[in-house]
């Protein structure tokens, strides 16, 4: 039993329940699933705006978590959140250097931000803590406490992935975010790849030493830097998948579907995750395999996401012409092809859409880890499971060898993997399916969070 107290810090904080739940993010899943079996403070954006910055955080209780969270102005949101975070590290983490905006006085608010919350935070923390800071919104927060005399031990984990140097190096904050994360005692990435640019950074610009123990001497300092994949609760979702609830709601699609193949898709809508690719992917299985035409329906939910952010506005343009002009070409009269549907959906209701769909379509051009590929496959039906179509640019496609691995920019390659997965054996779906359940059982959520804070608590004492 872990006496250590939990604090964790993410700029998203959700009692995951609703429709929001679409739109949370992998992070928010993950957190709540990690706090709810431990108890502990969740520290963060309480998602409100307020006229003036407020340095004391609103507490309230639900079971075993202690909620403290802070109000933004509306100019901190601006640039700490919509701007630094959304338009300039978010696309470069994810490789979109055409889309990352570098502007120094969104910079200078996002250090302001990290500044407030550490000065918010620290009071509430006391001898022993475990503090665990998430994602690339709030990587100053150690080294804003560490300013204040904090000395508890502080990890961070980041949920995107981090970009190889060469792209990295383009910000021009560059040197100091990765002197801010060596502030940490520990850094946690989703995948060995993202962890070795890490290192490569270290190694190469900053002169630093790291081994394949995960230790790193930088700058006079010391900490360890590892790869350990976030998680789900895969028995929990198997269960949500047959609760009543999801079978209702699986049951009104199936009843519309007149027998045809599902294929599905359910990503918040973000230019990662590929969509326009993935829907262009569906046209030419359609063009290029006629005998699918009338046999199959493609349920593609898009949770509205960041939709103040331009870019995010522009995507939703292009996906509804996309799906506009297939619909218009290839729909029958008593047939369409594409469902788009721009709303979220409870986690219940997708797990019940999940285990209808007998292909779960999940092509992101980069992605930390991706859950929903993992919620697809906790969700299926032992004795008749679907089939993932997996990108490789999903951080969960390291380990997930039973998916139909793709890349998602070929979109010849990905309508033809369509049509082997529509035509897929029922042996080799089981197959597949029991290598992929395996896989997704060992790499839970339990373990991810077990795996950070052994290490955080064994991570060496600071040079
Ligand atoms: C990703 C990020 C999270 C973020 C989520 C939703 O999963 O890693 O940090 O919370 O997207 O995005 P939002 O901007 O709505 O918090």
């Amino acid at each position: 039993m872990r006496l250590k107290r939990l604090v964790v810090v993410s700029n998203r904080v959700t009692p995951l329940s609703g429709r929001k739940a679409a739109s949370a993010g992998g992070l928010a899943v993950g957190l709540l699933s990690a706090l709810r079996e431990s108890g502990g403070i969740w520290f963060g954006w309480s998602g409100e705006l307020h006229r003036h910055a407020s340095h004391e955080p609103k507490l309230f209780r639900s079971g075993r978590i202690t909620y403290a969270l802070i109000d933004l102005t509306e100019e901190e949101f601006e640039g700490y959140y919509a701007g630094l975070a959304n338009r300039t590290l978010w696309p470069l983490f994810h490789y979109r250097l055409d889309l990352a905006v570098y502007d120094h006085e969104w910079y200078a608010v996002y250090r302001r931000v990290n500044q407030r919350f550490a000065e918010a935070l620290f009071p509430l923390l006391r001898e022993g803590d475990l503090v665990w800071v998430h994602d690339y919104h709030l990587i100053p927060i150690a080294s804003e406490l560490r300013r204040l005399g904090a000395k508890v031990r502080l990890g961070f984990f980041l949920h995107i992935p981090f970009p190889a140097p060469e792209v990295y190096l383009t910000l021009p904050w560059h040197r100091q975010l990765v002197v801010d994360l060596c502030a940490y005692d520990l850094v946690g990435f989703q995948t060995a790849t993202d962890l070795r640019q890490f290192r490569a950074y270290i190694e190469l610009e900053l002169g630093g030493r790291t081994d394949n123990k995960g230790r790193v001497r930088v700058l006079g300092r010391r900490l360890r830097a590892i790869a350990v994949p976030i998680g789900i609760e895969p028995e929990d979702v198997a269960q949500m998948a047959v609760s009543g609830d999801a079978r209702r709601q699986a049951q009104r699609v199936a009843a519309t579907l007149s027998g045809r193949h599902l294929v599905i898709g359910v990503d918040r809508l973000d230019y990662t995750k590929g969509i326009p690719e993935r829907l262009r992917a569906f046209e030419l299985l359609l063009r290029d395999y006629p005998a699918h035409r009338q046999r199959v329906t493609f349920m593609q939910i898009s949770a509205p996401s960041r939709e103040d952010v331009p870019e995010y506005m522009e995507l939703r343009q292009s996906v509804e012409l996309l799906s506009g002009h297939i619909n218009g070409v290839y729909s029958e009269a008593d047939w369409i092809p594409l469902r788009y549907i721009n709303r979220g959906f409870t986690r219940r209701a997708l797990t019940g859409f999940f285990r209808l769909g007998r292909i779960g379509l999940v092509t992101p051009l980069r992605d930390g880890m991706n859950l929903v590929a993992l919620e697809y496959v906790a969700a299926q039906d032992a004795e008749d499971p679907g089939v993932l179509l997996l990108s490789r640019f999903a951080g969960c496609a390291a380990y997930m060898d039973g998916a139909l691995i793709v890349n998602p920019y070929d979109i010849h390659q990905v309508a033809e993997t369509l049509h082997t997965g529509l035509t897929m054996s029922l042996e080799e779906r089981v197959e597949r399916w029991q290598r992929m359940m395996a896989a997704v059982r060992e790499h839970d959520v339990r373990r991810w969070k077990q795996s950070f804070l052994d290490c955080l608590e064994q991570a060496g004492s600071r040079g």
